[in-house]
């Protein structure tokens, strides 16, 4: 695999033992692993450094001076690309919009297709980074995508030239990152039977899959995209000498629970748990649903102890913040001192 067009994080990401969480979840102490794509280094971290490596690679290759990208008001793609733009001296305007669909936002801080709501988290982090921010009310994907599709009009009309980065930096392109990841993961965990990890908009499940093989990564969907097995091999499949197909990816739909903006009790628990046996944080969307994912499969048998297991931390600690149930959750949490009678 080439290396990516420009370079923007710090690779590789460690992996670490979580001999604490593992004994929790029911697995031996030397069973799992963490890889910490949490910590990729631009803009707070996360698994969207990697595909924007590809895909804002390519274009400053195509001459682009704006980098437009769409998401969700908290949304960690939006907040990297913002950080991007920001390291590479480019332009960005975020389009964003919700609640509750694809790229939606709803409970996650009650702000949908306008700033109402938390502006806490990614969202202070789009000002800081000196991103312009173009709400588009409350629309579903397609509306997403052609409020973007204008402002790419406009910007054209004012004389910048702007690139279209893709919902949540997945493509094909943006998915070779995560064949990087995979060869890393490799080298770093030899024997390694199954990479856990949070299944959004597709990409870095299918860069892994590309990369460790269809039976080697199970991706938790957090309900971002109708039908995530599709989505995946698309994506995949020009990355791969066979074409992968969708009944041999291992996707658990278990946690989607009410919707993709929602804490799930699950996810909760998950949160929880990583923070108090490893001084882990994963967050209410993405990887608490994964956590919480793996914990079922354990349960379940399809991952068992004696095998080893990486859990793919993909980020999104500041979407932390701008949950609002997460946040009160995670509040709920500390004890009184000394402790009542
Ligand atoms: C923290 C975090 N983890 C995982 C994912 C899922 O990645 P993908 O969209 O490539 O499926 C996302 C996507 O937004 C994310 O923000």
């Amino acid at each position: 695999m080439s290396r990516p067009p420009v370079a923007l994080g710090t690779f590789p990401t460690p992996v670490e033992p979580a001999p604490r969480l593992a004994a929790a979840l029911g697995l031996g102490p030397d069973d799992l692993w963490v890889k910490r794509d949490d910590l990729t280094g631009l803009g707070g971290g996360g698994n969207k450094v990697r595909k924007l490596e590809w895909t804002v690679g390519a274009a400053l290759a195509d001459g682009a001076d704006t980098l437009v990208t769409t998401g969700a008001a908290q949304s960690n793609h939006a907040r990297l690309t913002a950080a991007a733009g920001a390291r590479l001296g480019l332009d960005v305007v975020l389009v964003l919009g919700g609640p509750g669909g694809p790229g939606g936002s709803g409970g996650a801080g009650g702000s949908g297709g306008s700033p109402g709501g938390s502006r806490s988290g990614n969202l202070a982090l789009d000002g800081l980074f000196g991103a312009r921010l173009a709400w588009a009310g409350d629309v579903d994907r397609a509306g997403l995508d052609a409020a973007a599709a204008e402002v790419c009009e406009q910007l054209r009309a004012a004389g910048a030239r702007p690139a279209l980065v893709p919902f949540g930096g997945s493509s094909t392109l943006g998915a070779r990152g995560y064949v990087c990841c995979g060869e890393e993961l490799r080298r770093q965990v030899p024997g390694l039977r199954t990479a856990v990890v949070a299944l959004g908009s597709g990409g870095t499940m299918a860069g892994l899959v590309a990369s460790l093989g269809a039976e080697a990564v199970l991706g938790v969907d957090v309900g971002a995209v109708a039908d995530p097995a599709s989505v995946v091999t698309g994506f995949a499949a020009p990355l791969t000498a066979e074409p992968v197909a969708p009944e041999r990816l291992r996707i658990r739909t278990d946690q989607v629970g009410g919707g993709y903006p929602v804490l799930t009790p699950a996810a909760a628990d998950a949160l929880r748990l990583a923070a108090r046996t490893e001084g882990l944080v994963v967050d209410p969307v993405y990887t608490g649903r994964a956590l919480a994912g793996l914990a079922a499969a354990v349960r379940d048998g399809d991952v068992r102890p004696g095998e080893r297991t990486v859990f793919v931390h993909t980020g999104g600690l500041p979407g932390l913040f701008g949950h609002a149930a997460a946040v009160a959750y995670a509040e709920s949490g500390a004890l009184p001192y000394p402790a009542d009678d």
